[in-house]
């Protein structure tokens, strides 16, 4: 049976559907995807040499498709209006204004995505919820776009996305699993057969999941509650460790190798970051509160508020060890981005530690391979939202940023002079640096504070660093300068 080719549209180009369509349409030869993006640069970027996003593996994914079944338009309306399929993949901040500010789901981009949809569609679409929204979101868009539609049949699907960045072509490639939740319709079931259809193309139909919309849209909340609870697990043992003389990477080995926890992401770190772990848990919170849950609520609160306090740790650790204060000394900072392999830095836990130390008056220079330097001064200078959590951080004036902070172009510029090397992110170039040459160009004594467990501590040491490691037994001088917490 002949069938026409079926058309795709992402709205929204940015971490998530850039690199889905992209995938989709390396996969699928014989379906055409068009990424639109109200933003102009954004879209000139993905249609240029430089994508606007640093990702492994993408730049060779979108020269195999681009101008052949895969193309990047601001023409939002033209291209939703041909097409079958349409996801969305808008931004969806945390609230920072009116009823549920600081944990809830600002949909405003959601909702007017779903009433342009309704106004320029003239045939049945599929509209699948690629962005991770609050639970019951479909439900409403689904509304929207009944109440407005003319006589058109729209059939709304969850599909959410569980890349992670710098490893998202991979994720795309091999999925663990693909979620699609649907309405249990005839009409729900036959949309949720169309998009299995196009993963079908290249994941295995064992991988993919089929549930209804609201289970599909907590699950993706709930997968990231967890991983962000594993990694907070972690790192509240790192602080237990670190007062005990027990070994954090040792712990977390010994009790991965149980089969009924599993060895992944149970690395202790300065803190989790990323765009999603702490919006999603927020997310979290605000739902079970609106559902009369407190319990849950407050069981969720805690896993960003160990986060927190392990930034504010990491700190105070810092300027207890440099005799309680950093005032006027040159701190490099190795690292910026939330991990390695991107340039993005939202939420990274970078911010927060250098808001911290800038709040003792310190010098930063900072380095991060993938991140420039004006998207570093405009973090540093951004006032965070602040929710019922801890860090009270004081936004920083950017003229004050601009003179405690400078940007270097490596790790060796970035260490000349310091005090201490801060290490943030776990790019892998930091693991193989001289570091005889940082010491040599440091001024003594010289410390180096390894946030993610990176470098080879024992050697450093040889060479003459005061060493810290998260969660590893303390040197003699970091014992006897306590860090309160
Ligand atoms: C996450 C989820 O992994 C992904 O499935 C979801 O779709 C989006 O959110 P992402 O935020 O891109 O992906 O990266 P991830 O690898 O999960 O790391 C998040 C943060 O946790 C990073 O700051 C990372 O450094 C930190 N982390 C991760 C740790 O501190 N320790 C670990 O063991 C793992
Ligand atoms: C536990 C540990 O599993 C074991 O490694 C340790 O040596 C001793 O403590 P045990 O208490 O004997 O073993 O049984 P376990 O299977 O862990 O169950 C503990 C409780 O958790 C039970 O009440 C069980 O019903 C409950 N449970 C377990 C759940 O409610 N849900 C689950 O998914 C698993
Ligand atoms: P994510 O990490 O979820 O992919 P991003 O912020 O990287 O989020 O990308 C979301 C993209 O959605 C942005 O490029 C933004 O310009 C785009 N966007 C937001 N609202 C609309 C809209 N109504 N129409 C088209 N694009 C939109």
């Amino acid at each position: 049976e002949e069938r026409k080719m079926v058309k795709i549209c992402c709205i929204g180009a940015g971490y998530v559907g850039g690199p889905t369509m992209a995938v989709i349409a390396l996969k699928c030869p014989t379906i055409e995807v068009v990424v639109v993006d109200i933003s102009v640069p954004r879209i000139t970027a993905w249609n240029s040499d430089t994508l606007p996003i640093y990702e492994p593996g993408l730049d060779d994914v979108v020269k195999q498709c681009r101008g052949k079944n895969l193309f990047f338009s601001t023409e939002v309306e033209k291209h939703v209006h041909e097409a079958d399929i349409v996801f969305v993949s808008v931004n969806t901040p945390t609230k920072t204004r009116g009823l549920g500010a600081g944990k809830a789901a600002d949909l405003t981009y959601w909702e007017s995505a779903a009433r342009m949809i309704a106004d320029v569609s003239k045939s049945d679409k599929i509209v699948v919820e690629k962005s991770t929204v609050p639970v019951k979101t479909a439900e409403a868009i689904e509304k929207i776009l009944t109440h407005n539609s003319k006589g058109i049949t729209f059939q709304i699907l969850s599909n959410p996305e569980f890349l992670a960045e710098g490893t998202a072509i991979e994720d795309l490639f091999k999925p663990d699993r693909v979620l699609i939740g649907g309405r249990e319709t005839p009409g729900g079931q036959k949309a949720i057969q169309a998009l299995k259809d196009v993963y079908a193309h290249w994941v295995p139909e064992g991988n993919i999941i089929t549930t209804n919309l609201w289970s599909a849209e907590l699950s993706k909340l709930a997968a990231n509650a967890f991983l962000a609870q594993r990694i907070s697990s972690v790192n509240a043992m790192s602080a237990l460790c670190e007062a005990t003389g027990a070994n954090v990477t040792q712990v977390a080995y010994a009790v991965g190798k149980d089969s009924r926890i599993g060895p992944k992401f149970l690395n202790a770190s300065v803190g989790f970051g990323g765009s999603c772990f702490q919006k999603d848990i927020l997310n979290l919170v605000y739902i079970c509160e609106c559902n009369g849950l407190p319990e849950v609520a407050e069981y969720w609160k805690q896993v960003i508020k160990i986060n927190d306090y392990q930034k504010s740790r990491f700190v105070n650790r810092v300027v207890a060890s440099m005799f309680n204060t950093v005032s006027n000394k040159k701190v490099a900072i190795l690292g910026f981005a939330f991990k390695k392999d991107t340039g993005d830095t939202r939420e990274t836990p970078a911010i927060d530690v250098c808001k911290g130390l800038m709040g003792d008056n310190a010098k930063l220079s900072i380095y991060d391979p993938q991140v420039q330097e004006d998207q570093i001064q405009r973090d540093l200078s951004m006032k965070k939202f602040d929710w019922d959590h801890p860090l009270h951080l004081q936004p920083m004036s950017p003229t004050s940023v601009k003179q405690q902070v400078s940007v270097s172009m490596d790790a060796y510029g970035a260490t000349k002079d310091a005090h201490a090397v801060c290490i943030l992110t776990e790019w892998d170039e930091f693991k193989t640096l001289d570091f005889q040459k940082i010491y040599d160009n440091m001024q003594k004594p010289a410390f180096v504070f390894d946030g993610r467990n990176v470098v080879n501590a024992d050697k450093l040491r040889e060479i003459g660093f005061i060493v810290y490691s998260i969660g590893k037994p303390l040197d003699a001088w970091l014992k006897d300068m306590p860090a309160v917490a």
